[in-house]
């Protein structure tokens, strides 16, 4: 595995940038996931509200067959604990193709986990893990042949569309001819469904927001008072996506040392956390299209709430 790292060297430079802004603060998503972000985000998947999760995983028990017919490799970007996954493997071991499988992830405590349970479970397979930011490392993966290069959980959803254009672009030279790039997407859907996906009645998405205030104290030394913020999170029509923020309850003042600055909040400011973009088919026929992909099958479970597209290079 490649060296790893706590957390992502770009973070003091990303909380500076998003903390010091003008208009609305922002922090990226890719810093809820240290060990305890990624626990809480395993907790998320099993809340009653949270349909994504049994929604994608119903597809892939049902089509998995199909999905990797042929391939020797599954090359899993934000792979998680990879308890989807699962299908994946074992449909390929089924057939006896299955020779590696790559988990990237920028949480090191869930490569390693991942590492180590599959390695039990399927004693052949060379497990090659990789630490780094899917948005800029892309090129530390292995060459490989016959590949399945997967992005499931909607996580493509929590990039904004110009970050969403490169990345797919980026993916897309991943892929040699008879490779396969594999991509979860949450669907556009009725806005109370949405909005009570990400207000899981147990808190447990709001402590998992919350979580990236922890990190930053931790990392950069920062001083937040994270009892004084609250979770939100709505649908932005407009935009297509879920919005997550945090609200100062009271004015903050924040030191963080480690990112050189001093931040303050007006009470009822609110710092954007996540978006978590909802799709249509026809835009996700356009924007794999724009950057040299095609939709060969698309899947959804039986209510429509959830999209599995299977795209091949053009
Ligand atoms: N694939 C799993 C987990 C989804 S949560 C599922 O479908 O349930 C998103 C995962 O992507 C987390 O494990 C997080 O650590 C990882 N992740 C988020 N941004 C990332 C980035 N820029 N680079 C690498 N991994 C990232
Ligand atoms: N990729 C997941 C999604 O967009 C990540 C996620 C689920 C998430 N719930 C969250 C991220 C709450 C931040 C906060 O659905």
């Amino acid at each position: 595995m490649s060296a790893p790292a706590t957390v992502l060297p770009s973070l003091a430079a990303d909380v500076r940038d998003g903390l010091t802004r003008s208009g609305l603060k922002e922090l990226a998503p890719k810093y809820f996931y240290d060990a305890r972000g990624s626990e809480l985000f395993d907790q998320i998947t099993s809340q009653p509200e949270y349909y994504p999760t049994p929604c994608e995983r119903a597809i892939l028990n049902r089509h998995a067959p199909h999905i990797v017919a042929g391939a020797h490799e599954l090359v899993e970007l934000g792979s998680g604990l990879a308890s989807k996954t699962r299908a994946l493997l074992y449909a390929m071991a089924g057939t006896g193709g299955l020779r590696r499988y790559v988990p990237f992830d920028c949480d090191p405590w869930v490569v390693e986990r991942c590492a180590e349970e599959l390695t039990e479970l399927y004693p052949g397979l060379e497990v090659n893990g990789v630490v780094g930011d899917f948005q800029t490392d892309l090129d530390a993966i292995p060459r490989g042949e016959r590949r399945v290069v997967a992005l499931l959980g909607g996580t493509i959803g929590n990039l904004y569309p110009g970050e969403r254009a490169d990345f797919l672009h980026a993916v897309r030279r991943l892929l040699a001819d008879g490779d396969r790039f594999v991509l979860g997407t949450d669907l556009v859907k009725d806005v109370a469904v949405l909005e009570a996906a990400y207000n899981d009645a147990a808190g447990v998405t709001a402590e998992f927001n919350l979580n990236v205030l922890h990190v930053l104290n931790r990392e950069l030394g920062a001083d937040f008072d994270v009892d004084a913020f609250a979770h939100v999170a709505f649908f932005d029509r407009d935009s297509s996506w879920v919005e997550m923020r945090l609200r100062a309850r009271g004015e903050q003042r924040v030191s963080i040392p480690g990112a050189g600055i001093e931040v303050e909040l007006a009470d009822g400011e609110e710092i954007r956390t996540e978006i978590s973009s909802k799709f249509t088919l026809q835009a996700l026929h356009r924007e794999l299209a724009e950057a040299g992909m095609g939709i060969e099958h698309f899947y959804t479970d039986p209510d429509g709430l959830f999209g599995l597209s299977v795209a091949v290079p053009q």
